[in-house]
């Protein structure tokens, strides 16, 4: 029986954190068994925001030693830079001709990036989840593992799947974002606010990078308060987040432990500060020190994105032939 068919993709932007991991990576590694994956390191995505590409080249081979680093195997799933595929550019294009100028501009992380950039407002971020769509339906893609920062993008992916076969016949499946049946995430960032992110306040983001005192640093500098004042009292959001945090890393019995002592009125932050910090060491150091050696290793990384576009390019190549044939771009 045919396998069904998994994108998703990273831009090389920064170090990848726990956001990265749980929102995208660990499912990766779990889909790698069953499905047909292609992941990708997002290069031409990161340019609409980082157009100094000095650092790019060693990114691009971080988010992979990384993602391998996390359990990702390059035998059993073609890992690839989107720049390998020219396929996906010229999807792009066609895509563009079925998307609009006012629905991209109401796209929330088009408002986000405007606002943090007001000076690079370039027409490669108004047409970025347009990109992206390219980047599923390049494969006909059923499902894509992502955090629910990216809800919005896989919503438009569809409606731009759809229009296409509307107007050229049926060509797309409409790919689904994907977290194992339940819903997707969101990890908070350690200062109360937002989501963890790669660029957006470094000293509230874990990255997997991280040594071991700077991950103790960082969870210890988490925002709490004094603490309850009576039993069973409302939960604030930042003092939520460093449950859910806990949740993710931490023992079900260490989790309820401090779950009571809040709901008694009684739990101490630095306590459960200290805690919440170990098991983050205990999660986060075997990641980064794998990652190190993998990194160390450029031409196995080199071989590895070879490799991997060589497996991505058959079923792109298929892809657009049949594109153009729909369109009516076949002359010969
Ligand atoms: P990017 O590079 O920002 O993030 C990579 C993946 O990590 C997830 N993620 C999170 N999940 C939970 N909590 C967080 N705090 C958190 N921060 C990041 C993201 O949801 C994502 O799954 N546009 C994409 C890259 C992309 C892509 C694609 C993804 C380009 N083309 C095609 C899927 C399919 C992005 O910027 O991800």
């Amino acid at each position: 029986m045919q396998k069904e068919i998994v994108v998703s993709g990273i831009r090389p932007t920064g170090h990848l954190h726990l956001g990265n991991y749980f929102g995208a990576m660990r499912n990766y590694v779990r889909m790698q068994e069953e499905y047909d994956c292609y992941f990708f390191v997002a290069d031409w995505h990161s340019l609409t925001t980082h157009p100094d590409t000095k650092e790019l080249q060693e990114s691009v081979l971080g988010v992979l030693a990384e993602n391998i680093a996390a359990g990702l195997d390059p035998e059993k799933v073609a890992l690839y830079a989107q720049s390998a595929l020219p396929e996906i550019a010229e999807l792009y294009l066609y895509l563009n001709m079925l998307a609009y100028k006012g629905e991209l501009e109401k796209t929330t992380t088009f408002k986000d990036k405007v606002r943090l950039n007001p000076d690079n407002v370039n027409a490669g971020l108004l047409t970025y989840p347009v990109l992206m769509a390219a980047d599923i339906l390049i494969h006909r893609a059923k499902y894509v593992p992502v955090g629910k920062d990216q809800e919005q993008h896989l919503e438009m992916a569809r409606n731009f799947a759809q229009r296409f076969n509307y107007r050229y016949t049926e060509l797309f499946p409409e790919p689904q974002a994907f977290n194992f049946g339940s819903k997707l995430i969101k990890v908070p960032s350690l200062d109360g606010s937002g989501k963890m992110s790669k660029s957006e306040n470094q000293l509230a983001t874990l990255y997997l990078v991280d040594d071991d005192d700077l991950i103790r640093k960082k969870v210890m500098k988490a925002k709490t308060d004094a603490g309850p004042t009576e039993p069973n009292s409302e939960m604030p959001d930042y003092i939520q987040n460093i449950f859910q945090l806990m949740a993710l890393v931490s023992e079900e019995s260490t989790v309820q432990k401090f779950r009571d002592d809040f709901n008694n009125a009684n739990i101490r932050y630095g306590d459960m500060k200290k805690a919440l910090a170990e098991d983050m060491v205990k999660f986060i150091a075997p990641i980064r020190q794998k990652a190190a050696d993998i990194l160390a290793d450029k031409a196995y990384l080199k071989k590895v994105l070879d490799e991997g576009a060589e497996k991505a390019k058959d079923s792109a190549r298929r892809t657009i032939e049949e594109a153009r044939r729909l369109i009516g771009l076949n002359y010969l």
